[in-house]
């Protein structure tokens, strides 16, 4: 129970990798508060985890909102406390010609996927600032390390993570607030079969591993980055991808 008294928040926890990252870290011992747009599914995912005797409360939060950011920081402070541990990891995707790239499309993506790691980590940074103790873990893609055919506007949202991160890593470096990122590769998500359609098999059977990632792989990730044991490490790129880096 290596974050007993820590308070988490994770983004987009109602399905896949946010899913298993709150209850790992809820299992680590952390207090989780499960944010997504989705609202029944939060509210199932935090009561499956207070039936399991852990302690979560669920919130439906439109990440790219911070009025809405903001009530739901105001709730868990009521609840458990400050903040400690931010996992920025509700994300959107889409497969586009890169000529049929709106502008809509595109704002909507950079807004879901890049903005609202500025707006949710500035709503809880004065809680970090303020124990001088902090984790904040964004899940950016390794099609922003690659690059990722049909996916320019997405992979260039999760590039804009990467860079988030390393630049607020060594700004926050001395205050004892670590700031890093975990790129998935391919992982069995309900994002990615949406996505992917038939191409999934395809892709498993090109892999190194012959399996997608599982959420969990990510979630085990998450958690070493939010312990005790990753205080010396910030603004790293912690890729999670089965071998597969092209
Ligand atoms: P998922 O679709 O299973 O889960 C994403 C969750 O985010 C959903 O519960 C959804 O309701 C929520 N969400 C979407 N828009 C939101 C908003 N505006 N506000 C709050 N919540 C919102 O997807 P998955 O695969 O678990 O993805 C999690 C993260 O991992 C995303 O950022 C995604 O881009 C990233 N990723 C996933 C990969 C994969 O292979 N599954 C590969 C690379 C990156």
């Amino acid at each position: 129970m290596s974050l007993a008294g820590k308070t988490a928040i994770v983004t987009g926890a109602a399905s896949g990798i946010g899913l298993a990252a709150a209850q790992r870290l809820a299992k680590d011992g952390a207090n989780v508060a499960i944010w997504d747009i989705n609202e029944d599914a939060a509210k199932a995912a935090a009561d499956d985890l207070v039936k399991q005797g852990f302690k979560a409360i669920a919130s439906r939060v439109d990440v790219s909102k911070r009025v809405e950011i903001d009530a739901a920081v105001k709730l868990i402070h009521e609840k458990f406390g400050p903040v400690s541990i931010l996992v920025n990891n509700a994300g959107i995707s889409a497969f586009t010609p890169f000529m049929q790239i709106t502008e809509e499309q595109w704002d909507r993506i950079m807004q879901v996927n890049l903005k609202s790691v500025l707006i949710c980590t500035q709503a809880v940074l004065p809680d970090m600032l303020e124990a001088k103790w902090g984790r904040i873990i964004n899940v950016s893609s390794s099609s922003a390390q690659t690059g990722a055919q049909t996916m320019v506007h997405y992979s260039a949202s999760k590039g804009g993570v990467i860079a988030f991160t390393k630049s607020l890593a060594q700004e926050l470096a001395p205050t004892g607030i670590t700031v890093n990122n975990v790129p998935p590769g391919f992982v069995d998500t309900p994002m990615m079969r949406a996505g992917l359609g038939e191409k999934v098999d395809h892709i498993i059977a090109a892999s190194p591993m012959k399996r997608a990632g599982r959420p969990e792989d990510m979630a085990g990730a998450i958690a070493f980055l939010a312990s005790e044991d990753a205080g010396y490490i910030t603004g790293h790129t912690l890729s999670v991808n089965g071998g597969r880096y092209s």
